[in-house]
C-alpha cells in the first residue's frame, strides 16, 4: 500500500515537473510575442522590444532601472510601477504585495508582468535619472566597531546626479557559495561631490551583502550599482525640522545636514540619533560643529545602555522620551527619520501626540 503512494506521488511530481519545463520552453521558443511597445508616461519615452522577457528585465535593458532587491523573484516588491495597460491580471505572487489603494490605481510589481503586448506604465520623474554605475572602492573605514564607511570613486558614468537623502542599489558579488544579491545603501555623501559616492554600512551578521562588503570586499576593486533612487529628501519649505537616525541610518541625513551648510539653507533643526552605548556614535566632534555652522541646529544624540557610572553627561534615555524635553509643541515641525521600523514606528507615534501632522513626516526603513 505504502509502494503505491510513494510510486503515485513520485509519478504525480515527475509529471508536475515536465508540464512546467514544457510550459517554459513553449513560452520560450513556441509563443512568439513579436516587438511590443512600452509606453511610458504617456509618450515621454516609447520603447520597442521583443515581448517575452518581464517588465523589469524589458526596462533596464533599456537602461531604465527600477528598485529591484530580490532579483525579480517577487519578494521585496521595491519593483512597483503603474501598469495602465496591457500588464494582465494581477498574480497570487504580487497580490500580497498590494494594498487595496495601489490595486486601484493599477500599481504591478514590474518583475512578474510578461511583455505579452502593448503596455502603457507610469514611472516617477527621476526614475529616468537612475544609470547603472561602475565604480572603484576608494576607502573602507571603520566608524564603529559595526559601521563602516565605503568610499567609492565612479569609473563610468564618472559623475553621479542625486538628491541628498536619495539611496543606491549594490550588487554584492559571490563568496564561499553565497550567491550575489542586490541590496539598497543610501548615498551619505553630498550630491557636489558629483565624482564619489559614499555609503555608512552597519554589518548584519550573516548578512549576505554586509558580510561581502566588510570581510571580502577589496580597496581598489571595481563594483556596480544603480542609482539614484527613492524620494527621502529635503522638504522645500521654511518648516522646522526634526532628524531622526539610528546606527547606519545616520547616512542620508549627513548628506541632507552638510548639504544644508553648502547650501546655505535656513532650517531650524533638531537631530536625534540613537545608540546603545558611546562606542555607537560616530560623526560626534563634526555633528557638534554643525551646531555652529548651521543657522540654527542641536544634536541630541541618546545612549539607552550607557553604563550608569560611565563618564556621559548627554541623554540616557530613548529619543521618543527624550524629545519632548526639547520641543514641547511640535505642531509646526516636519520630521526625517532614518533606520530601523522599530525605531521608526515608535518615534512617528509619538511625533503624533507632539503635533506633528502625518503627512509631514518623511522615513526610509532599512527593514
Ligand atoms: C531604502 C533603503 C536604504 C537603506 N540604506 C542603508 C544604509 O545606508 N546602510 C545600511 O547599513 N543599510 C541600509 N539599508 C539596509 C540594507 O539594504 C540591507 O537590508 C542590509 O545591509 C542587510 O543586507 P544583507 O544582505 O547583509 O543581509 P540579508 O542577507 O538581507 O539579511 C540577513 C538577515 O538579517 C535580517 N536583516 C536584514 N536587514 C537587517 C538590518 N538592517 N538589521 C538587522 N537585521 C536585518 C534579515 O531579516 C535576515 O534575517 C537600507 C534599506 C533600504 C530599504
Ligand atoms: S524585484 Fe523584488 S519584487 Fe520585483
Amino acid at each position: 500500500m505504502l509502494t503505491s503512494i510513494i510510486i503515485a506521488l513520485t509519478f504525480l511530481s515527475a509529471t508536475t515537473l515536465l508540464l512546467s519545463l514544457l510550459l517554459v520552453l513553449a513560452e520560450k521558443w513556441i509563443l512568439n510575442y513579436g516587438p511590443c511597445d512600452i509606453n511610458i508616461n504617456t509618450g515621454q519615452k516609447v520603447l520597442t522590444v521583443n515581448g517575452g522577457s518581464s517588465l523589469l528585465s524589458a526596462l533596464s535593458e533599456n537602461q531604465i532601472f527600477i528598485p529591484s532587491a530580490c532579483g525579480g523573484r517577487g519578494s521585496c516588491a521595491y519593483c512597483k510601477v503603474q501598469v495602465n495597460k496591457g500588464g494582465g491580471p494581477v498574480s497570487p505572487i504580487e497580490a500580497p504585495y498590494l494594498s487595496l489603494e495601489e490595486l486601484e490605481n493599477n500599481t504591478r510589481l514590474s518583475c512578474q508582468i510578461k511583455v505579452r503586448e502593448d503596455i502603457d506604465i507610469h514611472i516617477p520623474e527621476e526614475l529616468f535619472k537612475a544609470r547603472r554605475f561602475k565604480a572603484r572602492v576608494s576607502t573602507k573605514t571603520m566608524l564603529t566597531y559595526d559601521i563602516m564607511e565605503l568610499g567609492l570613486e565612479l569609473i563610468e558614468p564618472a559623475e553621479i546626479d542625486f538628491t541628498a537623502g536619495q539611496y543606491i542599489q549594490l550588487e554584492s558579488k559571490e563568496y564561499k557559495g553565497r550567491e550575489s544579491v542586490i541590496r539598497a545603501y543610501s548615498l551619505s555623501s553630498l550630491p557636489s561631490d558629483v565624482n564619489r559616492a559614499e555609503l555608512i554600512m552597519r554589518r548584519v551578521p550573516e548578512g549576505i551583502c554586509t558580510t561581502w562588503a566588510f570581510d571580502h570586499l577589496r580597496e581598489e576593486e571595481e563594483i556596480f550599482f544603480s542609482g539614484p533612487y527613492g524620494d527621502f529628501k529635503l522638504q522645500d519649505t521654511d518648516a522646522p525640522a526634526i532628524f531622526i537616525a539610528g546606527g547606519s541610518g545616520m547616512a542620508p541625513i549627513w548628506s541632507i545636514l552638510r548639504h544644508m551648510k553648502e547650501q546655505n539653507i535656513r532650517k531650524k533643526a533638531y537631530y536625534f540619533f540613537s545608540g546603545r552605548i558611546h562606542d555607537d556614535l560616530f560623526f560626534t566632534d563634526e555633528l557638534f560643529s554643525l551646531e555652529k555652522e548651521l543657522y540654527d541646529f542641536k544634536y541630541v544624540p541618546c545612549l539607552t545602555r550607557e553604563p550608569q557610572d560611565s563618564k556621559w553627561d548627554g541623554e540616557r534615555e530613548r529619543i521618543p522620551i527624550v524629545m519632548p524635553k526639547y520641543i514641547p509643541d511640535a505642531s509646526q515641525y516636519e520630521a526625517y527619520l532614518c533606520g530601523s521600523s522599530a525605531l521608526i514606528d515608535a518615534c512617528c507615534s509619538k511625533l503624533s501626540q507632539m503635533g506633528v501632522q502625518d503627512d509631514r513626516m518623511y522615513f526610509d526603513k532599512f527593514e
